[in-house]
């Protein structure tokens, strides 16, 4: 672990390494540090005081959390939205809840760990996996699925490690067909996806169409920390009711609430920030292969690049950093062996020069380890 003495944002002071340009971080569109969203938190402390110390139904819902959770709901278009502390909570807490004996979840082998351990919670449920982003896998699936009832598919809208997106349209139509309902965590799409930052639904037009969003405060919406489900009124309500992370563990700090507001607040009124999130992407893509890398494809903030072994990962990871650039080498087991990568994300606050700096970096660094000739 590293140690950052100052605010997240495009640049850094690190304990180890100084001043540093920062492309490690979910923090895509910039708004942990923004004043508005500080300033929010700041007041909500004031307001609430550090927190609920209690769990929501016994005498911890703030009027905040109320406010929060109808803007989330306005914001992705379901009729309802219930918070958790972390989108961790939120995964573990939705899939044992809606998922008893004779039901089933298919899920995309690539999934986040927290939708791999709230399919593990629902332990009375068939289980399935299919091949990442392999449609006829999971037609293949459903197919074998029999009178399961309900049939839930999961799957991330942008996939962490690739950065590649779900095949919603495709998913979405498949579980028209056999009567399944769709969980999409957009933890890295919201704020990131779409024309203004909705998300991976609204990216790919199914606004209204998917059954269950799930998310994380804790990236694009203000950084800190929390999660959400938003869904119909209907499935909400049962997890008020039922969850056990709802029930039987503490509500989202105020402070923290109130900050999220004021992101998801910020955001609407500058869709622009979604839009310069993505000339950021584009930009630094083209950059990266104008050097000779070859990042993998895709259309989200993430940008891996593929260098093979762990160490080699690793000690790219620490070159780049003596360079001045924060960027985390991923290796075994968060992904497959061989596979290690440098994974890129992206923010919509850094600048040209930001990115020139970073660049170069990564040309001088490419050429030192022998991936760039
Ligand atoms: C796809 C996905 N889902 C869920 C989470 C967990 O989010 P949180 O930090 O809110 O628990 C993450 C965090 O890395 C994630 O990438």
């Amino acid at each position: 672990m590293r140690h950052i003495t100052t605010p997240m944002a495009s640049e850094v002071h690190m304990e180890e390494a100084g001043d540093v340009i920062v492309l490690s971080s979910n923090n895509y569109l910039g708004l942990a540090d923004q004043h508005e969203v500080v300033d929010a938190g700041k007041r909500g402390l004031d307001r609430y005081g550090a927190g609920t110390a209690s769990v929501r139904f016994i005498c911890g819902t703030f009027d905040v959390h109320r406010t929060l959770e109808r803007r989330i709901a306005s914001f992705l278009g379901t009729e309802s939205a219930l918070t958790y502390v972390s989108c961790w909570n939120a995964n573990t807490g939705l899939f044992p809840t809606i998922c008893d004996e004779g039901s089933a979840i298919v899920s995309d082998e690539l999934n986040h760990a927290s939708i791999i351990d709230g399919v593990r919670l629902a332990s009375k449920a068939r289980r399935e996996r299919f091949r990442h982003g392999d449609m006829q896998d999971l037609e293949a699936k459903l197919q074998a699925l029999g009178d399961a009832f309900p049939i839930v598919v999961a799957t991330d809208g942008v996939f962490s490690m690739e950065g590649d997106l779900a095949k919603l349209p495709e998913i979405v139509a498949l579980a028209k067909r056999y009567g399944a309902i769709v969980v999409v965590d957009d933890s890295h799409g919201t704020g990131v996806m779409g024309k203004t930052g909705r998300g991976t639904v609204e990216h790919f037009g199914l606004t209204g169409e998917v059954d269950v969003i799930t998310g994380t405060l804790g990236k694009s919406l203000c950084g800190a920390a929390g999660g959400f489900i938003a869904a119909s009124r209907a499935l909400v309500d049962t997890m008020i009711q039922r969850s056990r992370p709802q029930l039987f563990s503490n509500a989202l700090p105020a402070t923290v609430a109130c900050s999220a507001l004021a992101a998801i607040e910020y955001l609407d009124a500058h869709p622009e920030l979604a839009t310069r999130l993505r000339e950021n992407v584009a930009y630094f893509r083209t950059g990266l292969t104008r050097i000779g890398y070859r990042p993998l494809d895709g259309q989200s903030a993430i940008v891996p690049i593929i260098v093979g072994e762990t160490a080699f990962a690793i000690a790219m990871s620490d070159k780049l950093l003596k360079r001045g650039v924060f960027v985390t080498g991923f290796g075994y087991p968060v992904v497959p062996e061989g596979t290690a990568r440098i994974r890129v994300q992206m923010n919509a606050k850094l600048t040209r020069e930001e990115m020139d700096r970073a660049l170069a970096a990564f040309e001088a660094v490419g050429k030192d380890v022998g991936l760039l000739g």
